[in-house]
């Protein structure tokens, strides 16, 4: 047996799809663990981009067995368009698309109240997919999970007993009429698509350890904007961390042998919060353009900026990253120099650490180190005959993270990735890293 968790170690939109497209091959099973459909994977097949919001990306993989686990919520309706989807690329979910009887329902009441949020004073540029709402039911112990969803009596009750909760702040804009029949309109529908893949996803991964299967755990978004470790309050409402992992698809700890994390050669951020290296200029807009940096699941501009490696290290320690994909690095052609975040500059002192005082992360100035750029195409697969200032850009990376780089991505199709040569631990040879 042998599992890999792959996360992202910025703030989302590190390219975990493509780097899961890549890597898939390798895993008999593909467990997204956390987060909803406001994740947006993008994978290309045949030539075409297809965005996966809660179907685990391995689905486009012949015969992989996929889980939506426990610590996922999931919008019935959202999970339906993307199983359509799918069918009209001739990908079967059946018997291979399994949901955790535990994991909650986004119902169209989560949406509206993520809305008024966002349109009230704390506004964090939500993808308004109702995550926030869920997630925050599901603590406040009045969530609806799906082994309940399924049971109509069990549900209706739910319901109402949600709608009486929540209807003092939803009647600004709507009705608890309105919002009940949009519900039972497609209720059944719901239920019959759902029960078929209804499953104890956590005994499933006990058995399939068991059986010697590998196994790979897909996070969604990025260490900067877990609810503990990231830019909080700027942050979603799960833990996208590997430890993620252990609470959201109930597999022990003692069981994971291999964190990779998923960085862009630069960074990027959609929604509000801070970001220390942010270019708000002709280059930054450069990168956006270079790089396609649109959200796939709102379609926003992201914001882009430089490395940031005070940030990174800080994915590094709460993630126990054993090595790096570094995706996109064929987007910084043509920019000269490059530049590298490598501490902060906050009321005069230096800050060598990622600070959690949302007044410092929001003020403090990024000290840069410069690196000379890169004018050629990257299209050797061979990390020692890619252009040398690219290969030393890398190899930088790699020394300010203190985390070696076993793949590098260069194109958004699985076949432009670098297998960058290294030592050969056991696991990493089971999983194409050497
Ligand atoms: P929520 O997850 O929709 O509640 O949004 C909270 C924050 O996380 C916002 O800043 C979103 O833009 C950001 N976010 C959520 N999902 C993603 C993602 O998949 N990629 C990048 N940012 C995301």
């Amino acid at each position: 047996m042998n599992t890999l968790v792959l996360i992202g170690a910025q703030w989302g939109d590190e390219g975990k799809g493509k780097i899961v497209h890549f890597l898939g091959k390798y895993a008999d099973y593909v467990v997204r663990y956390q987060g909803g459909p406001n994740a947006g994977h993008t994978i290309i097949l045949d030539g075409k981009p297809f965005v996966l919001h809660t179907i685990p990306s391995g689905m486009v993989l012949p015969g992989k067995i996929c889980l939506i686990a426990n610590g996922v919520v999931f919008d019935p309706e959202i999970l339906y368009e993307e199983v359509n989807l799918l069918k009209k690329q001739k990908i079967s979910v059946k018997n291979r698309l399994f949901i955790s009887s535990a994991a909650h329902i986004i119902l169209p009441y989560h949406k509206l109240l993520d809305e008024l949020r966002e349109k009230g004073n704390i506004r964090i540029g939500t993808t308004r997919r109702g995550i926030g709402p869920a997630y925050a039911d599901k603590v406040v112990r009045i969530g609806i999970r799906l082994c309940d969803f399924v049971e109509e009596k069990t549900f209706k009750d739910l319901l109402e007993k949600n709608l009486r909760e929540k209807m003092p702040v939803l009647k600004q804009i709507t009705t608890a009429n309105k919002i009940r029949s949009e519900i039972m309109k497609n209720y059944k529908r719901w239920k019959n698509f759902l029960k078929p893949m209804m499953a104890d996803t956590a005994l499933m991964l006990e058995e399939a350890a068991a059986k010697n299967k590998n196994i790979l755990f897909e996070s969604a978004q990025g260490t900067l904007l877990d609810i503990d470790f990231g830019t909080y309050p700027y942050v979603t409402s799960s833990n996208p961390i590997s430890g993620g992992v252990c609470i959201g698809a109930g597999f022990p700890p003692t069981k994971i042998k291999y964190v990779l994390g998923i960085v862009k050669a630069y960074c990027t951020r959609v929604g509000e919060g801070p970001f220390p290296t942010e270019l708000k200029d002709k280059l930054g807009e450069f990168m956006r353009e270079k790089g396609l940096e649109y959200g796939a699941t709102t379609g926003r501009p992201r914001r882009c900026g430089w490395f940031d490696a005070v940030a990174v290290r800080h994915s590094v320690r709460v993630n126990g990253i054993d090595s790096f994909a570094v995706t996109k690095l064929d987007c910084l052609k043509g920019i000269n120099p490059l530049k590298i975040c490598i501490a902060y500059k906050y009321k005069g002192k230096i800050i060598k650490e990622f600070p959690y005082s949302r007044e410092i992360i929001a003020h403090c100035k990024p000290v840069y180190i410069e690196m000379p750029g890169f004018n050629q195409n990257i299209r050797n697969t061979d990390f020692n005959k890619i252009p040398e200032n690219a290969r030393k850009y890398i190899l930088k990376l790699e020394e300010l993270t203190k985390t070696k780089i076993s793949l590098v991505s260069m194109g958004r199709t699985r076949e432009e990735t670098i297998v960058v040569s290294k030592p050969n631990p056991a696991y990493e040879e089971r999983w194409g890293l050497i």
